[in-house]
């Protein structure tokens, strides 16, 4: 029997004795018996520690120095409370660990506790585990969404996984599950767009990816959806903003991927900083509790975000203080508090005055504690090795996967009087504009990497066409600092050379204080807390897109940004535009072939691009009466679709079929025939939408229910295939009732259209 004897000598204690059964860290014993053995031993503070996560030391250490943490409290007594929480053993999970050498320390001391209960260290590893140093970076969400491929995101969150396991990581707060309706709101690039089912099937890969079939295999995570709820709608386009949305759009919209990420099995849960309806995210129980658990069925843990519970009473004005908003939050049915000192004390008082149940405190302990003994943390899993880590972090094959879906989701926009693709035999081209040789087209969420780890769009043109042309660069400055130097410089070098790439956007990359991608704040145009009340082309750049133009070479136009952008004049004028989001690590690569022919573009927009901040709200399933009126000035339809995306070869699409009547309850076959017309190779993404004619209730005029992404050669044809199931013809009706009504459905496919009636 693993049962010892703890003595006060062993412990250097004097005055009390207990007997400690340490036979919970027996790996032979099932997992739920060794929750058992372990939870009887916890004191409630123990418990409680165990909801408790922290910004890992270093990390909060140079917030401190840097003197860039929340704006309230004493920072040297969070560091100095932290600490004494870890040796206390009242640590559950940390975020952000900078190195494998502290998750390695920070489990020691853990391990030196009490209890000697392993830590979770979580992250926001969102397209890759890019936080980290040398890791892999994917595109970022917006563009994965454009590749429609779901193969590929699923892949890449896989590696994601491994490389966040190698370096002693266990939980991705990954994937994002809000849908954009914004393009002001800063995050749009962090989302896979404005469609629910895009969103959803997205976000199902991701979580496939991240968790595998279980993800306490050593080389899965714990992914976590986030944000419960809506978000991607706040007012002004603001984060934190509040959101007001009824129910019936929540239902339509902003709750399906959720419902998508629970059905995958995604283990954990954020909750989001907004309030809806009047009720902060963080307190609502019909959400956390109703909806979650009781509608859904999930049954793993959910986190607030970063000190949204103590904003229930700094920022929302719900409660009086601290004590009142942590119970306001875990009564809702928030379940790990995201960082601070002042959870554990409130928490506890909460459940010895018999407010909160111990059971609802033992509801979370024994799920997270499940996990760390099915992860084999308490054993073999506890601590990683650097080496091994080495072997795994950005290998070739991880690099290959990352520059496939670099290519898959570049978009091309706009492709006028064969701009695009450039010929190989020019003599020379101007690479130009304020993000042609700059680190932002890593996005959001990336730290320090080796600068060798990253091609930018100048790096990536050079290594592929510089042998044979000259390619020539015009240094520019940070986007909202460009000068008249800036834009003299292009403009002269511009009048030398055969043709023109401009590169220009947004910069949603975060500053670092090691690896400055944005010279302070000002240059960081978009990302978490960037909103902006304009969508153009942020500073100077269109003024400098405009003196090159009139240059008269020949020029064409590369996006780096994570938001659509308000680009009429470009979109007028430029006969070559491509829009190519945010990369990753090999988006200079993808970005030359792109440009050069080396791979025919097939990405398609997730997110409309509305012609200018007015235009929002702008997306493609809108209600019929939406532009039944149009803007006296200006054009009323958005610059480009959800969608939309060219190539550089012709698809045909021919022979619709649909059966002519549908019988109540059946499944509806439908195909058509996508032929390659043109002269290279292809792929395409085919979407298959339907409208339900007439409806008790209005429905938008057109929805997505299915796509398939194929590749064609030139002259090749191809039938594809789909279902639509009753679920796909479903409606919301008066009642938010689900329901399949009778009568007329059109499809569509490719610019082609036929009816079906459903009796
Ligand atoms: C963000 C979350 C993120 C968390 C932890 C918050 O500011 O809104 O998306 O997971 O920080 O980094």
């Amino acid at each position: 029997m693993n049962k010892f004897l703890v003595c006060t000598s062993m412990l250097g204690l004097v005055g009390s004795v207990w007997d400690q059964d340490f036979s919970y860290l027996d790996p032979t014993l099932p997992p739920e018996k060794r929750v058992d053995i372990l939870m009887e031993q916890m004191t409630l503070t123990e418990k409680i520690g165990q909801m408790n996560q922290y910004l890992a030391l270093e990390k909060m250490r140079r917030k401190v120095e840097t003197n860039a943490a929340e704006n309230t409290g004493n920072r040297n007594k969070k560091v100095a409370a932290m600490l004494a929480d870890l040796d206390a053993g009242l640590i559950g999970s940390t975020l952000f660990v900078n190195s494998i050498e502290e998750s390695n320390a920070l489990q020691k001391r853990a391990e030196q506790s009490r209890l000697k209960i392993p830590l979770l260290h979580a992250m926001d590893s969102i397209h890759g585990h890019c936080a980290f140093y040398g890791t892999t970076i994917f595109p970022t969400a917006i563009g994965q969404a454009s590749s429609f491929d779901l193969a590929l995101v699923e892949k890449s969150q896989e590696i994601t996984a491994k490389e966040m396991r190698a370096t002693g990581y266990h939980w991705n707060f990954w994937p994002y599950m809000s849908v954009a309706r914004d393009a002001r709101w800063g995050r749009v690039g962090e989302t896979f767009g404005e469609d629910p089912l895009v969103v959803s099937r997205m976000v199902t890969a991701s979580v496939k990816g991240l968790q595998g079939d279980d993800y306490t295999d050593k080389d899965r995570v714990i992914a976590c959806a986030k944000v419960l709820l809506g978000d991607g709608q706040s007012i002004n386009g603001l984060n934190f903003a509040p959101t007001d949305l009824s129910e019936r759009t929540l239902r339509e919209i902003f709750l399906p991927p959720g419902k998508a990420a629970g059905d995958a099995g995604c283990r954990t849960f954020m909750v989001a900083h907004n309030e809806v309806n009047g009720i902060p995210c963080h307190a609502d129980r019909r959400l956390l509790t109703g909806i979650l658990r009781e509608e859904w069925g999930f049954e793993g843990y959910t986190i607030s975000d970063w000190m949204d519970v103590e904003r229930l009473n700094w920022i929302h004005k719900i409660a009086h203080d601290q004590k009142e908003a942590v119970f306001l939050a875990v009564y809702a049915g928030v379940d790990v508090h995201m960082h601070g000192p002042d959870f554990i004390g409130p928490l506890t008082e909460l459940v010895e005055e018999g407010k909160i149940s111990e059971d609802r405190i033992d509801r979370t302990v024994r799920a997270m504690l499940l996990d760390k003994f099915r992860m084999g943390l308490f054993n073999e899993n506890r601590y990683v090795d650097p080496a091994a880590a080495e072997r795994v972090l950005a290998n070739a094959e991880h690099r290959a996967v990352a520059l496939e879906l670099a290519r898959n989701s570049i978009v091309l926009l706009k492709n006028n009087n064969q701009a695009l693709p450039l010929s190989k035999q020019l003599k020379s081209v101007l690479v130009a504009g304020p993000l042609a040789d700059s680190n932002a087209l890593v996005g959001d969420w990336v730290y320090a990497q080796p600068p060798e780890n990253i091609t930018t769009v100048l790096a990536g043109i050079q290594n592929l066409v510089g042998a044979q042309m000259k390619v020539s660069y015009a240094s520019c400055s940070e986007i909202m600092d460009i000068t008249d130097e800036d834009i003299e410089r292009a403009v002269q070098q511009a009048k030398e050379v055969d043709s023109v790439i401009m590169v220009v956007g947004g910069n949603d990359a975060r500053v670092d204080e090691d690896w400055k991608t944005a010279d302070g704040r000002r240059n960081r145009t978009g990302g978490e807390n960037r909103a902006r009340s304009e969508i153009n082309l942020a500073g100077r750049q269109l003024e400098m897109l405009k003196a090159v133009w009139e240059t008269g070479t020949p020029m064409v136009v590369v996006l780096i940004n994570g938001r659509p952008l308000s680009i009429e004049w470009v979109a007028d004028h430029v006969d070559g535009i491509i829009e190519a989001w945010q990369p990753g690590m090999n988006g200079g690569v993808a970005v030359a072939e792109v440009l050069f022919g080396d791979v025919n573009p097939s990405g398609k927009l997730p997110i409309s691009f509305p012609r200018s901040a007015g235009h929002i709200q702008t997306f493609y399933n809108h209600k019929p009466s939406t532009y039944y009126r149009e803007y006296k000035f200006g054009k009323t339809q958005p610059l480009w679709w959800f969608g939309h995306g060219l190539s550089y070869t012709t698809f045909k699409y021919s022979r619709l079929k649909v059966p002519q009547q549908v019988t109540a309850g059946s499944s509806v076959p439908v195909s058509i025939v996508v032929e390659n017309t043109g002269t290279r190779s292809g792929d395409e993404v085919v979407f298959l939408y339907i409208n339900d004619m007439i409806s008790s209730v209005t429905t938008p005029v057109k929805l997505l229910k299915d796509w398939a992404r194929i590749q064609l050669e030139p002259g090749e044809k191809k039938t594809v295939e789909f279902t639509l199931t009753q679920e796909d013809l479903a409606l919301l009706d008066i009642n938010l009732e689900s329901v399949v009504e009778p009568g007329v459905f059109e499809v569509m496919i490719g610019g082609l259209k036929k009816e079906f009636v459903l009796e």
